[in-house]
């Protein structure tokens, strides 16, 4: 079986879409998980970007030890230095540099000529040699380029000493037969194929990135780019857990094998919408909510005699358990921390002590906690914050002949302050009311909620965007009430907001 690499870019290609916007300690946390995971690369980010950029990729590459640890740099010498500083101390770091190699962004963005482009790329990718022992060069738009000056640009790089030579699909043009053909292209007319891996990184604009990853894959490609939940600029990237699970499902047609851990799929498939806000739709193969659902009867009837009529693969093996669970009020810490353990949940001291609180609160409330209650207790205990507001109250009057009222009180170094407010409703009037205590507003950019489990008395999840200047902040609210939820939601956003200011 051919290993065929996995390079997450979820940190870098996939922040870059709208409403995917991570804090360093965000994305340290799903790096982290990206680890268990078991991808072989993971793009920490675009270092020059930003301040925070650098941040992020030097705190990753100092944490997160056991994968190679990349950042994205245009062919310059500021962006490659800097991507450098951000990677130092790393065991396994990779520099990753790209050009455009087409004409329509030669002509129309970089104002260059298709020999000014060559020798740019045979200066950047032997400068960044010089300094890193893993490079990989990235022809933007390769799959528009001419495929003769994209080889001759490729050869251009391996010679100047990149391991790695990657053919984007940069905006989602090619079809799977073209992909393939094109890999199969370049390879056939490198002087020393064998000496370098082809990779490949498909945007789903046409809807067909990971059949174009694949179609890759099958042309000879020995590394994928893709991203957690497919999420990346405008219709995404590939996205990494249909990629990793085509390939295990249909193994013998493919006959290649990835090192991710399956299992942890879709943990960190909900780590990532936990953390960003961006739920996945209910269909989305591999970690939709109705992917291993079978509504129909005759379905239904076919799974009960052997699952394998409808189902191609076990849900356990993406790491969906089915509510096995029967934790409840009477649950101790040991079944508690033992039922978390068996969903492969490894967790610090403080984050297992303030789940299992809120676990035992959550359990005086519902009659049984589900392993999905659960999965959303152990994220909301995550992000935790220093809390400079805690809510110690609130009072809602609502109805169709009154205009909605909330009395907010909250706890703030160790004094209470209470305030009422009216609002468009009972969420409005809350918010409010927060604000007045707060004496400060952030603009509330979106809000959405949704059910964490079904039943009368399932957990109802909100999450909120306020933003603080052009900076968006993401607060989350658990609870089987939806106005304390979003209470909680609002305030975890405002005491993130406050923290930073
Ligand atoms: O889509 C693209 O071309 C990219 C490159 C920077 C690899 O993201
Ligand atoms: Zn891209």
């Amino acid at each position: 079986m051919r290993k065929i690499q996995i390079f997450d870019t979820t940190l870098r290609d996939g922040e870059q879409s709208p409403g995917c916007s991570m804090n360093i300690h965000e994305k340290l946390e799903l790096a982290r998980q990206l680890e268990r995971l078991g991808v072989d690369v993971i793009e920490a980010g675009f270092p020059i970007a930003s301040p925070e950029d650098f941040e992020s990729v030097k705190i990753i590459a100092q944490e997160v030890r056991s994968c190679r640890i990349a950042g994205l740099c245009r062919a310059v010498k500021g962006d490659i230095d800097c991507a450098w500083q951000a990677l130092q101390g790393h065991p396994d770091p990779l520099l990753h540099v790209f050009l455009a190699t087409s004409d329509i962004h030669l002509e129309a963005k970089l104002h260059k000529t298709r020999e000014e482009v060559l020798a740019q790329v045979k200066e950047m990718v032997a400068y960044a040699r010089a300094l890193c022992p893993n490079v990989e060069f990235s022809a933007e738009d390769a799959s528009r380029s001419d495929r003769d000056y994209l080889v001759q640009v490729f050869e251009a790089a391996q010679e100047a000493g990149a391991g790695v030579l990657n053919i984007p699909d940069t905006v989602g043009y090619a079809a799977p037969a073209e992909m393939e053909e094109l890999v199969r292209y370049v390879k056939a007319h490198l002087k020393n194929p064998d000496k370098v891996v082809l990779s490949v990184h498909c945007h789903n604009d046409l809807g067909m990135a990971v059949a174009n990853s694949l179609a890759g894959m099958q042309g000879g490609a020995g590394q994928i780019e893709c991203t957690v939940n497919g999420i990346g600029e405008r219709a995404g990237n590939a996205a990494l857990e249909e990629i990793v699970m085509a390939i295990r499902t249909r193994s013998q047609l493919y006959g290649c094998q990835t090192g991710v851990q399956t299992r942890q799929i879709y943990r960190t498939s909900k780590l990532l919408s936990t953390i960003t806000g961006v739920s996945v739709p209910p269909n989305k193969a591999i970690v939709g909510d109705n992917a291993f659902a079978h509504e129909s009867g005759i379905h239904q009837h076919g799974v009960m005699n052997n699952r394998l009529t409808y189902e191609i693969l076990p849900p356990e093996s993406v790491g969906i358990y089915q509510n096995r669970m029967v934790l409840g009020k009477h649950s101790g810490r040991h079944a508690f921390e033992e039922r978390l353990d068996q969903l492969g949940y490894r967790l610090p001291e403080a984050v297992l002590e303030k789940s299992f609180e809120k676990f035992k609160a959550l359990a005086d409330r519902k009659k049984i906690v589900t392993d999905r209650d659960l999965e959303a207790l152990v994220s909301s205990s995550r992000y935790q914050i220093a809390e400079t507001y805690t809510l110690e109250s609130f009072v809602i009057n609502s109805g169709t002949v009154i205009s909605a009222t909330a009395v907010v009180k909250l706890l703030k170094d160790g004094e209470s302050k209470e305030h009422v407010a009216r609002g468009e409703g009972p969420i409005d009037a809350a918010f409010k009311a927060i604000d007045r205590i707060v004496k400060q507003s952030f603009p509330l950019k979106n809000y959405a909620i949704q059910s964490v489990t079904e039943g009368e008395d399932a957990l109802g999840e909100v999450v909120v965007k306020i933003l603080r200047g052009d900076e968006i902040i993401t607060g989350r609210g658990l609870s089987t009430d939806i106005i304390e939820a979003s209470i909680r939601a609002y305030l975890n956003a405002i005491n993130k907001a406050v923290m930073q200011s």
